[in-house]
């Protein structure tokens, strides 16, 4: 599983990309509105940033108007992933993305079904929300594994990304089940560095090593 960042802060994209493990970024409009900047001007920050796929949301609900917006998202690189909502509309245009071979990763994903559907508009990804489907107490790794075993028996080659990701968990399992992306907050990111037994356990290699030095 490869990793992707959830976010629109330029900032923070900066800081874990230096990790040397990002493969892309995705943005939603809500991560956007966040930071209350030009959506162009950030697109284009982070694609001097990250050399992979950056996902970037259209906000029209008709396929036309998604249409639009997406041709001119892509227009800006090759690495732009065009963003569709899963509905009848992001499908017909998931469709005509797919025909003229620009990226699109369709968002909203609650079940494996859309995701099939999504699959065989010729979706690049999908992304099926982990944590909102475990907000209203249901199974979001299911899903995860539910996707992966549908796109295998298949031979689907559209690439699934573990969404809505809240904790390092999230991250584990969704590797375990076959996801081939997660798409992980920066706050995420942190917590899967960290573990109590590397800081103490360094801690006492310095230390061992300072005492030797006397
Ligand atoms: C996916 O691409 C979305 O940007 C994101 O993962 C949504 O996460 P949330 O449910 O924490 O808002």
């Amino acid at each position: 599983m490869r990793f992707l960042i959830d976010t629109a802060n330029v900032e923070e994209i900066r800081e874990i990309h230096e990790w040397g493990v990002l493969a892309g970024v995705t943005t939603n409009p809500s991560l956007v509105a966040k930071e209350g900047r030009d959506f162009i001007e950030t697109l284009k920050e982070i694609l001097d940033i990250v050399d992979g796929p950056i996902s970037a949301e259209v906000i029209s609900t008709d396929a036309a108007g998604m249409i639009e917006e997406g041709e001119k998202l892509a227009a800006l690189s090759k690495n732009i992933v065009v963003k569709l909502p899963m509905t009848a509309e992001g499908l017909k245009a998931t469709k005509y993305f797919a025909k003229k071979k620009i990226k699109t990763n369709v968002t909203l994903v609650f079940s494996a079904n859309q995701a099939l559907l999504a699959a065989r508009a010729g979706a690049t990804f999908v992304s099926p929300f982990l944590g909102r489907l475990d907000d209203i107490g249901q199974d979001g790794m299911q899903l995860i594994e539910d996707i992966a075993e549908i796109f295998s028996a298949h031979d689907i080659d559209t690439e699934i990304i573990a969404a809505s990701v809240r904790h390092p968990v999230h991250v584990t399992e969704a590797a375990r089940r076959g996801s081939h992306y997660a798409t992980i907050p920066a706050k995420v990111f942190k917590q899967l560095i960290a573990h109590p037994l590397t800081e103490s356990g360094l801690e006492k290699f310095l230390a061992d090593w300072a005492s030797m030095q006397k």
